[in-house]
């Protein structure tokens, strides 16, 4: 690099200049203007499944060479003691999200007090105002007047009866006291709690702390985060993904560890073709035969859907189906105990069966040849001089790597460990597919 060469930042404002005309072009396509941040209605594109591509890769862009801008020019000592500060935001937003300030303003454009927030949901005055302050700081919330706050589009997002407000709480709540944790547990040579540091910090594994007095509420706030999650990360998006038009008539999926099945009758009922076996802990497969009973009623009269009950570390899957699809599954178990899954499923299978793991794979955060050239590896690169794997734009995945490491000593995996993982169960890897922010992972028998 010259003295003179500034092309590792110009290169980023014209990607962030091209990016930002795209996403004009989308919202014009759809006769709308971008919306402001005190756009207060949900409007168009709140979901992957109707984000057309062009917009959700200009999107990702504008946050990766944003976040890559500022880093580059802003004093090195600077950016790292904003980034040291940031949980800061996180710890304001649980206080928010529990005392339902978004509620207390909803249909309030011009905003309420602080004084009347903190006398409505039992905090304090002066304490209230600091934390809208830091939290309308970084966009949540809007400060109309000195200490009077009011909604704005972000803050919408953590109304009570939003999902999102549920997850909010448990990645600010249960996670990030976990995290606080972490150096202590890693250097503590002892393992004592089990090298786990959700249990340094409460005295509890993860759900057992759930069934405590103190966590009750956070236990029954978790399946709605799990909602949550899905919503925002793009759970429709697995039936336009995979050539399931394809299959042919009847080809059986079997949903390993399905919770209730939810995934994959969103699936059949865009693909009625396939029909699925849903098969989970007995405790849970009574929950999804109630709940096919009453979403999807003609599944069950049609006899498109079977519900069986399986130990996934004792038992095998059951035999001879098309598909074995493995959701959010891997990510809860360290490899010994995922190895028993898929060997489990493997013994289940026949010729031409295909298992397909729907997880996030972790992406490197360095160039490297095979990720532009491998056929089988489907994914999104992103251009220069942004780190291929969108950086900021996608960092999300990597902290949830920690929020595994963190609660319940479990991993995300990258592709080569996927991959290592199935050869150790008699699997072959076929491709790799994106599915918004998770990927499919093919593979069928060696
Ligand atoms: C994170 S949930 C994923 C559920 C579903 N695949 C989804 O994506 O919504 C993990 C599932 O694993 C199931 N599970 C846990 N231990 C199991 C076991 N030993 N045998 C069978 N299923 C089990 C749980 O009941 C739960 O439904």
């Amino acid at each position: 690099m010259s003295s003179f060469d500034n092309t590792h930042i110009t290169a980023l404002t014209d990607l962030i200049n091209k990016a930002v005309q795209d996403i004009i072009a989308e919202y014009a396509s759809a006769g709308r203007a971008v919306p402001s941040l005190d756009t207060l209605e949900s409007g168009l594109f709140q979901v992957p499944e109707e984000t057309p591509a062009r917009l959700t890769k200009a999107i990702q862009i504008v946050e990766a060479a944003c976040a890559q801008l500022s880093c580059t020019v802003a004093p090195p000592g600077s950016v790292m003691i904003n980034k040291s500060l940031e949980h800061e935001e996180p710890a304001c937003l649980l206080v928010v999200t529990e005392a339902r300030i978004a509620d207390l303003l909803l249909d309030k454009p011009e905003g309420l007090p602080a004084s009347e927030l903190a006398s409505r949901s039992g905090l304090d005055t002066r304490k209230l105002t600091r934390i809208l302050r830091l939290l309308a700081t970084k966009h949540c919330f809007k400060e109309v007047k000195p200490g009077v706050f009011a909604n704005n589009r972000l803050s919408m997002k953590l109304l009570s009866s939003d999902t999102v407000s549920s997850i909010v709480c448990l990645l600010t709540d249960e996670s990030l006291r976990a995290s606080a944790y972490l150096n202590e547990t890693l250097t503590d040579p002892s393992e004592r709690d089990g090298g786990i540091p959700f249990i340094r910090a409460t005295g509890y594994p993860f759900f057992d702390y759930h069934k405590t007095r103190q966590g009750l509420k956070k236990g029954e706030r978790f399946p709605r985060a799990m909602v949550g999650w899905g919503d925002v990360t793009g759970k429709g998006l697995l039936a336009k993904v995979y050539p399931w038009t394809s299959q042919p008539a009847n080809t059986t999926i079997c949903d390993v560890g399905g919770g209730n099945g939810h995934v994959t009758m969103n699936l059949m009922k865009a693909h009625p073709h396939i029909k699925v076996v849903v098969q989970d802990q007995p405790q849970v497969i009574e929950m999804a035969q109630k709940f096919w009973a009453k979403e999807y009623p003609g599944a069950m009269e049609k006899e498109r859907v079977q519900f069986i009950p399986f130990d996934f570390f004792k038992d095998a899957a059951v035999q001879g189906c098309d598909f074995y699809y493995i959701r959010s599954i891997l990510r809860d178990w360290p490899d010994t105990e995922s190895e028993l899954i898929l060997k489990n499923v493997r013994q289940a299978m026949k010729q031409g069966s295909r298992v397909i793991i729907h997880d996030t794979v972790l992406r490197d955060a360095v160039r490297t040849p095979e990720s532009s050239s491998n056929a089988s590896v489907h994914h999104d690169v992103a251009p220069e001089p942004l780190l291929p794997n969108y950086g900021v734009a996608r960092v999300r995945t990597y902290e949830l790597d920690m929020t595994m490491m963190n609660l319940l000593n479990s991993q995300m995996r990258t592709l080569p460990e996927f991959i290592e993982l199935g050869k150790r169960c008699g699997l072959r890897f076929e491709k790799l597919y994106e599915v918004g922010e998770t990927d499919l992972v093919e593979f069928s028998p060696i």
